[in-house]
């Protein structure tokens, strides 16, 4: 089956940002271990490594299809935030942005009559489901706790918890 030029350099364009994605995380871990709060930090260290995972996915097969590798630059992530909240805003913007991207290649594998991609990218759009409801979980606690200090230790042990147990 040959890979279709338009889809190849979504492909590409998709490694990257998933690359991107494994960068501004590792940001936000930096940021959290910082301020101490190594519960976040281990959350967003676990969220770096699964979009590694991502990106290793979409490169994979897109060399299985053979299609051309065109690697792009990653820029500098953000590396400091107004708070919590805010981290986890971003990390929410950010999931949002990834999400519109697998859905957009969707459409050109559709357009393309390329199933193959489609169904590649199945277990993919699961997973946009599952990330932004996490980080929205997450924001929604945060904002329920306000500038309590205690409310904030406890999420982070809670950050902390699922970073240490199976995903979810
Ligand atoms: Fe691989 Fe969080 O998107």
């Amino acid at each position: 089956m040959h890979l279709d030029p338009v889809i190849s350099q979504a492909l590409n364009s998709q490694v990257n940002l998933e690359l991107a994605s494994a960068y501004a995380y590792f940001g936000m871990s930096a940021y959290f271990e910082h301020e101490g709060l190594s519960g976040f930090a281990a959350w967003m260290r676990l969220q770096g490594q699964e979009e590694l995972g991502h990106a290793n996915k979409f490169f994979g097969y897109l060399l299985d299809r053979g299609g051309k590798v065109s690697l792009g630059s990653i820029a500098a992530p953000a590396m400091t935030f107004d708070n919590t909240l805010a981290a986890f805003e971003v990390s929410l913007n950010h999931e949002q942005k990834v999400s519109a991207a697998i859905c957009q290649i969707y459409e050109q594998a559709q357009t393309a009559k390329d199933y193959a991609t489609v169904a590649f990218l199945k277990w993919f759009l699961d997973e946009q489901v599952e990330e932004e409801r996490t980080v929205s979980d997450m924001i929604a606690k945060l904002r329920l706790i306000g500038t309590s200090a205690a409310g904030l230790f406890q999420l982070d042990r809670e950050a902390a918890r699922r970073a240490e147990g199976p995903k979810g």
